[in-house]
């Protein structure tokens, strides 16, 4: 059973600089809510309502946007269009628990993961990576497939191969359609020294060994400890799954990925609009 999520948040989003000096990247908008807000969704819909947020200096407009904002509920009180906007997340909020811890140097993704540690105990749990926006409940495909397994799970998606080099590449034996049984795993490797095609994308279900894998990781690509090498270590020595989700991928990350993501939520929300008049 996965009833924790752990977001790693601690990055400085330099690639959309100047509007990340003062916001973390997490809260960017797609149309009318921040990211975070899409990444809570998904993994509510997988059943998951304990949070935990690796953060850093300057990210407390997650903290507050979590939360109850009693001025603005009593501002917009008798105002049923504006009530149902935050109707909600308002709910959301009632019904989950959020924690956070900071990570104090940034050493990388399974640094950050590491640093999440104690919000997460000795149970298997979630990450999600709020940039890359997922539609198809792509964390509840993992967790159905968690249940069968008990291993730890990584997203995949084929890129055209020219990209490998921003994403975590996985091989393997397909064992199951879509599913493949992990045999090495590189991260950002060049195309030429690419094992595959297939990339990890920001979802994974963890198992709590990867702690200690962690603990004992050496600095890797870009001097970073990296998930990817420990998620190998663990695949070596047991089993790790990469699944080729159903459902599609925004990488918020990326200008033109958001701007992707804003014209496809926007364009769903019009029509839901349209369809309900
Ligand atoms: C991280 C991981 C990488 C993965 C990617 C998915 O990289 O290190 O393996 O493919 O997330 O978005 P980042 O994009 O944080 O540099």
């Amino acid at each position: 059973m996965i009833k924790k999520c752990i977001f790693p948040a601690a990055g400085y989003g330099t690639r959309f600089l100047p509007a990340t000096k003062s916001i973390p990247k997490e809260m960017l908008p797609v149309v009318n809510k921040p990211l975070i807000h899409y990444g809570i969704e998904e993994a509510n819909k997988a059943g998951i309502k304990e949070f935990g947020f690796v953060t850093g200096r300057s990210k407390r407009a997650i903290e507050d946007y979590l939360d109850y904002a009693p001025e603005v509920e009593q501002s917009i009180k008798g105002s049923k269009s504006k009530e149902k906007l935050l109707e909600d997340t308002t709910k959301m909020i009632e019904e989950c628990t959020f924690t956070y811890v900071r990570q104090k140097e940034m050493k990388g993704l399974g640094h950050a993961i590491l640093t999440a540690e104690p919000l997460v105990g000795n149970n298997p749990f979630a990450v999600v990576l709020a940039d890359d926006l997922c539609e198809g409940n792509v964390l509840s495909q993992m967790v159905k497939l968690y249940n069968k397994f008990k291993c730890s799970i990584v997203a995949i998606e084929e890129v055209p191969k020219e990209e490998t080099s921003k994403y975590g590449v996985i091989a393997g034996k397909e064992i199951e359609n879509g599913v493949f049984m992990i045999n090495n795993m590189v991260e950002k490797p060049e195309p030429k020294n690419a094992p595959s095609n297939l990339a990890i994308i920001g979802r994974y279900i963890l198992t709590p060994d990867i702690f200690n894998i962690l603990r004992d990781t050496k600095a890797g690509k870009g001097g970073e400890i990296q998930i990817t090498d420990a998620l190998l270590e663990q695949a070596k020595n047991g089993m790790v799954i990469g699944y080729k989700f159903k459902g599609k991928r925004f990488d918020c990350g990326s200008v033109d990925g958001f701007i992707e993501a804003t014209n496809h939520f926007y364009n769903k929300i019009k029509k839901n609009n349209n369809s309900e008049k």
